[in-house]
């Protein structure tokens, strides 16, 4: 039976191992799929221990998508763009591919749901590795984004990585009222891709930023509302939504680089509410 896992610090909420359970069993696959936790600066270690005993792939997440980049041998263009890595697959003579799902799988979602169109303005909320592997797909659909994160300095970084892309620009969080008063700018679609909810925490930016015709998405997944949407709905946000359909979209992408077939992401999403949520 081939073996999977999703390494990361903290990994209790993660709800990767269900999903995968259920796209196995709708394609009749049979594998095992386990969370496994990552004191930090152990990474190396564990997840070359796991491929060294039979690993056959892996998802990475918090915080370590950057470090999973760090060991690839091959990257998929998805992964060399985005500079952090969702996914890692063994392949011949034991080297790691790495790929990152989470941009196209965050794309999919958004158009499922009708929360965007090929111009959207969007401000992104946050600089780590989940921004950072969104920011290409988005851009290449044809949407214009404005970063702004709590460390000023972290954005420009992420700015840096994607310098010879046009349509992205940074924005201190402090100035983002002042912005929108004198320039009259209306975001179409604001993304929370911090890990804020995580800890119950919203980030701290000014409630101008929401009017009603906003959709506002939240990558955190729970099974009660996140904070950040609860306070954009107070703020008379048009549509909100959390990150479930990006997480069964982003996984259904890791499936098929390890098994080469597409689960049906919408019956999976369905049976995942109606199961679990
Ligand atoms: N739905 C999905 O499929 C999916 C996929 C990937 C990630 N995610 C979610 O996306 C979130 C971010 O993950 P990540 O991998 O990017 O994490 P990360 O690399 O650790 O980055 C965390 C980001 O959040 C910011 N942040 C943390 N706490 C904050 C707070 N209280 N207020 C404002 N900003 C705060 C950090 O700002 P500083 O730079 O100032 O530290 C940084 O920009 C997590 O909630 C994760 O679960 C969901």
């Amino acid at each position: 039976m081939k073996m999977f896992a999703i390494f990361g610090n903290p990994i209790k909420h993660s709800k990767s191992p269900i999903i995968h359970k259920l796209f196995a069993k709708q394609l009749n696959i049979l594998q095992q799929y386990k969370k496994i936790y990552v004191p930090i600066n152990k990474f190396n270690n564990i997840v070359n221990y796991f491929f060294k005993h039979g690993g056959f792939g892996a998802n990475i997440t918090i915080p370590f998508k950057k470090d999973a980049y760090d060991i690839c041998d091959f990257l998929t263009e998805r992964g060399i763009k985005s500079g952090v890595v969702n996914t890692l697959k063994i392949i011949e003579n034991n080297k790691i591919l790495g790929d990152n799902t989470d941009g196209i799988g965050l794309l999919k979602d958004l158009q499922k749901i009708n929360f965007i169109h090929k111009n959207s303005n969007i401000l992104l909320l946050g600089a780590g590795g989940a921004a950072k592997g969104i920011i290409y797909p988005l851009i290449n659909f044809g949407c214009k984004i404005t970063i702004t994160n709590r460390t000023y300095k972290n954005s420009c970084n992420l700015l840096k990585h994607f310098n010879n892309i046009k349509h992205i620009d940074v924005l201190k969080i402090e100035d983002i009222n002042n912005i929108i008063n004198k320039k009259k700018i209306n975001y179409d679609l604001i993304i929370n891709a911090t890990s804020s909810s995580i800890k119950g925490e919203i980030p701290n930016i000014s409630s101008n930023i929401i009017h009603s015709n906003i959709f506002c998405y939240d990558l955190f997944y729970d099974s009660s509302i996140t904070p950040f949407l609860k306070w954009c709905l107070h703020h008379g946000a048009k549509k909100i939504s959390d990150g479930i359909g990006m997480l069964i979209e982003q996984a259904a992408y890791s499936f098929f680089l390890w098994h080469g077939i597409m689960p049906n992401t919408t019956l999976i999403l369905k049976e995942f509410k109606k199961k679990y949520s």
